[in-house]
């Protein structure tokens, strides 16, 4: 088979990280190689994000950039061809094909185990063909993937569910990645297995929602998110489940349960509350208050004592004031978060809060997102530098930036720097940290030989 190269370029969440991973291996049968070189590729995809204007501004000017290696590449006699992909590809893909002539796919979040033919008719159409495809299908995309997946390294992804019936008034992903879809438990595990015979020894279990989770079980039962953990765990050669993104009105007893008995279980949960005002929060339609997530905060600190959050927050949303921030500064102040995202609000055309009438300047959102940010860092920084003179232990996921330098991940998500062979890479090891900053820890091996988890800390 004549080898053919395709170039993927990914914006936004974990889950269009996954979606390209899973385009590559959709693409593989056909031939087709993965290539970091733009210019050598036969195929580019752009898979994107729409989630804030700014993100999906950036598609618009990458198309620009793309043109240029197109022209190339036709001067010299080949071709090659251009697909958007992804969450603007769904929102805008009409739009995207009448404005620009050099486009020649869209293939939107549910459409993509379609590439293999739309790319096969762009083929035999001599490089001329353009089509669009942003259906959402009756039968998931998944029924129709190829079972042949290649690594996706020692810390896997994999999706477990899609989609989101929640429509927040701010939010397109309802719109982009359609209804609520939850894959059923076989084909997870199957995903899991399959990855750690390639060399995972951690999953990342994505969904947009992934605690709403409630697949078919392997009994015939249904499950839901925590009973599927409990299952996961006993698959050999899994050391660390980790999931994301977690919304607050979908936590279960099973989920708390999992944090407390399955050692595997990290003791780190990505929570959003987006905004601390109750009013905010109902305009949002959030349909939790700043109560029942401190609540929820609580009953995990109680199970898992040494548990560490992170969320996302929106500042500046329609109508809110300053004593709506304050209630999030309070918030924030009462978790004391290890890490946080927090984002000026972005009117996002065809959502409800975009027709809101009182809109935030932007002089009072950026004062508002300085000080959210300085307190979320230096909540972090405390965070981080909370660990010096600890051992614990790091799973070593890559190469360091520094000669002879390995990079992995606390069980609390911190990146943790050592000075490691190479062939610690894949292992577990009790590290001693020596300097803690903001975005990292760095420590030294105190062992040689592998180590378990840390041990549970209450039940
Ligand atoms: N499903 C997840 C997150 C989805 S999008 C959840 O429910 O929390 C990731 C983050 O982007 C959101 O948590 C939110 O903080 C931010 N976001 C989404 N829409 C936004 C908008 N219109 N403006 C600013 N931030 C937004
Ligand atoms: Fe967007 Fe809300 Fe759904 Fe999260 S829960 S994806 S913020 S609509
Ligand atoms: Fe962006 Fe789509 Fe993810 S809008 S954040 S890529 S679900």
């Amino acid at each position: 088979m004549n080898i053919k190269k395709v170039h993927i370029k990914t914006w936004g969440c974990q889950m269009n990280v996954y979606d390209s991973q899973r385009m590559a291996d959709v693409l593989a049968p056909l031939g087709y190689a993965e290539t970091a070189e733009i210019a050598d590729a036969d195929v580019v995809i752009l898979n994107t994000c729409h989630i804030r204007e700014k993100a999906t501004e950036k598609v618009f000017s990458e198309i620009g950039r793309m043109r240029v290696h197109k022209r190339a590449k036709e001067k010299s006699g080949g071709k090659m061809a251009f697909a958007v992909a992804g969450c603007v590809a769904q929102a805008e893909g009409e739009e995207i094909l009448r404005r620009d002539k050099d486009v020649n796919m869209v293939i939107g979040s549910q459409a993509y185990h379609q590439l293999p033919e739309m790319i096969a008719n762009w083929e035999s159409a001599n490089g001329k063909s353009r089509v669009i495809n942003t259906d959402f299908p009756v039968e998931p995309k998944f029924d129709f993937m190829p079972a042949a997946q290649a690594a996706r390294g020692i810390s896997a992804y994999v999706a477990v569910q899609e989609g989101c019936d929640k429509f927040c008034s701010f939010c397109v992903v309802p719109y982009t990645r359609g209804a609520e879809y939850s894959r059923p438990a076989a084909d997870i595990i199957a995903e899991v297995k399959n990855q750690i015979a390639h060399g995972a020894r951690e999953v990342n279990l994505l969904g947009q929602n992934v605690n709403a989770w409630h697949g078919a079980g392997t009994d015939g039962k249904t499950w839901d998110l925590g009973t599927l953990m409990f299952h996961l765990a006993e698959l050999d050669g899994l050391d660390r489940i980790r999931y994301v993104t977690s919304h607050p009105n979908d936590m279960h007893d099973m989920l708390y349960r999992a944090h407390a008995e399955i050692p595997q279980l990290m003791p780190y949960l990505h929570l959003p509350i987006q905004n601390g005002s109750d009013k905010i929060l109902a305009a949002m339609n959030r349909k939790h208050t700043q109560d029942s997530y401190r609540r929820i905060i609580d009953r995990m600190r109680d199970v898992r004592p040494d548990m560490a959050f992170s969320s996302d927050f929106i500042v500046g949303f329609p109508g809110e004031t300053d004593a709506d921030h304050r209630a999030t500064m309070d918030i924030v102040e009462y978790v004391g978060y290890a890490a946080a995202y927090s984002f000026k609000y972005s009117r996002r055309p065809g959502t409800p809060a975009a027709k809101a009438g009182k809109q935030v300047a932007e002089n009072i959102k950026d004062a508002r997102l300085q000080e959210l940010q300085k307190k979320l860092y230096a909540d972090q920084t405390a965070f981080n530098a909370a660990k010096l003179g600890l051992t614990f232990p790091v799973l070593f996921e890559s190469r360091g930036r520094m000669d002879g330098q390995l990079q992995g991940k606390s069980a609390w998500l911190q990146t943790v720097n050592v000075i490691a062979p190479e062939r610690l890479l894949g292992q577990i090891m009790d590290v001693k940290i020596t300097t803690a900053t903001q975005n990292s820890l760095t420590g030294e091996i105190v062992t040689i030989a592998p180590q378990s988890q840390p041990s549970i800390h209450a039940a």
